[in-house]
């Protein structure tokens, strides 16, 4: 059976032999052209004209009323969270199943991270388990403006869920949910542009949105990431931040706090613009990915139950994760689940040993030694996601 899947995913990508990225970029475009603008007018850094555009395209596209660069994901991530206020000895609620960069940016504001559970049907943060934890686990500050966590005492200043290989979670509910409790919300949407859920672009629902642009992800800057906001007055003062904080003069250096060198170069913003012009084919590919893929492993199963009502196999328990439901993905990472850890180690080594690149989810952040002593919900789902899922190749097909 892995041999057949090894086989369709080199009929996918038209590529007999030779190794199968899980992510490559496209550049298929007017990058080579935008660069070399760059280099021709010497605006090679964070002033110029495509970074502006890129900014402003972003908002246009996600339907953010302002959108603010940075030098990628993790340093929007760590803007985003200091804007909403999280200071110093306060916790933010996450889940447990992210990419790293999600915790870490919790820690440098010197907050620490609560691991709250994910749906199995969105893989993101679960509004359900959330709203149990909260309820059962924090109180009201005596000024009624907090919730402060019953055992640390401190302060729960942010929520950060994460719209998991691009699919929405439910981030309505989540944002219902800390609203009534005065929790700002930071949407991880790293993963997720061009991911809709009840037809609103992720990364709009909460307080502040990030994106990032990586070289991994549907559309790359080589390095790179956004902030997208609804409060233009926040976007300001974001965007200050990510420029040193420097009162803009003719000659003078004065800076009014400490800021950051945040701001995306002219250079990756051109890359960025001439990816963005692709964006909607880069969609379609990949939703069309997605179909072959879902297509190939129903097929796949039923031809496990006829052989198996024969007695000629094992039963495959292998099964495709769709879109959840409300929700428009932008398919980033193909994902399917696998019996269990067993089955897939055994899936993950035959494909990655036969050139076909797949990976495991990430391990679950609070059993990471610099995270292990962080207070977690129950994380029933987030054990299974993590022991079973696997990542496929997922770059647009030209
Ligand atoms: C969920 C998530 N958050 C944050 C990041 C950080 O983005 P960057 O790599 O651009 O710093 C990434 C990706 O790399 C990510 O997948």
């Amino acid at each position: 059976m892995f041999s057949q899947i090894v086989g369709f995913i080199r009929e996918l990508y038209k590529q007999p032999e030779g190794f199968i990225p899980l992510h490559a970029p496209l550049f298929d475009g007017n990058e080579k052209q935008y660069l070399n603008e760059c280099v021709d007018t010497t605006y090679v850094s964070s002033i110029g004209e495509f970074v502006n555009k890129f900014e402003d395209k972003i908002a246009d596209f996600t339907g953010a009323k302002k959108a603010v660069s940075c030098v990628n994901g993790t340093s929007a991530l760590h803007l985003a969270l200091k804007l909403v206020g999280v200071e110093p000895a306060t916790e933010v609620l996450t889940q447990p199943l992210t990419f790293i960069a999600t915790a870490n940016a919790i820690t440098y504001c010197g907050a620490k991270p609560i691991f709250i559970d994910v749906d199995k049907d969105t893989l993101g943060l679960s509004p359900v388990a959330l709203k149990k934890w909260i309820e059962e686990n924090t109180i009201l500050s005596k000024n009624g403006k907090y919730l402060i966590n019953k055992t640390t005492k401190k302060r729960i200043t942010a929520c950060l869920p994460m719209h998991t290989f691009g699919h929405p979670c439910k981030i309505d509910e989540i944002v219902e949910i800390c609203n009534s409790y005065s929790i700002p919300v930071v949407e991880d949407a790293a993963e997720s542009l061009g991911s809709y859920y009840k037809r609103k672009h992720t990364g709009t629902f909460g307080k502040i949105g990030i994106l990032s642009f990586n070289g991994n992800k549907i559309l790359t800057t080589g390095g790179g990431g956004m902030l997208l906001f609804n409060d233009e007055n926040l976007a300001k003062k974001a965007k200050h931040l990510t420029m040193q904080a420097k009162i803009p003069h003719q000659w003078d250096f004065i800076h009014d706090s400490i800021g950051y060198n945040y701001r995306m170069p002219n250079l990756n913003a051109a890359l960025g613009l001439a990816q963005l012009e692709q964006l909607q084919f880069f969609l379609k590919s990949k939703r069309k990915t997605a179909e072959k893929y879902k297509t190939f492993f129903s097929k796949l199963i039923e031809k496990s139950k006829s052989n198996l009502s024969t007695g000629n196999d094992d039963e495959l328990n292998i099964s495709f994760f769709s879109e959840p439901a409300n929700a428009k993905s932008n398919y980033w990472l193909n994902a399917i689940f696998m019996k269990n850890k067993k089955e897939r180690d055994r899936f993950l080594k035959y494909t990655n040993d036969n050139g076909v690149m797949t990976r495991p989810a990430w391990h679950l952040i609070n059993t990471l030694s610099m995270y292990k002593d962080c207070q977690v919900s129950e994380l029933k789902n987030s054990i299974e996601i993590s022991n079973r899922l696997v990542n496929l190749p997922s770059s647009v097909i030209k």
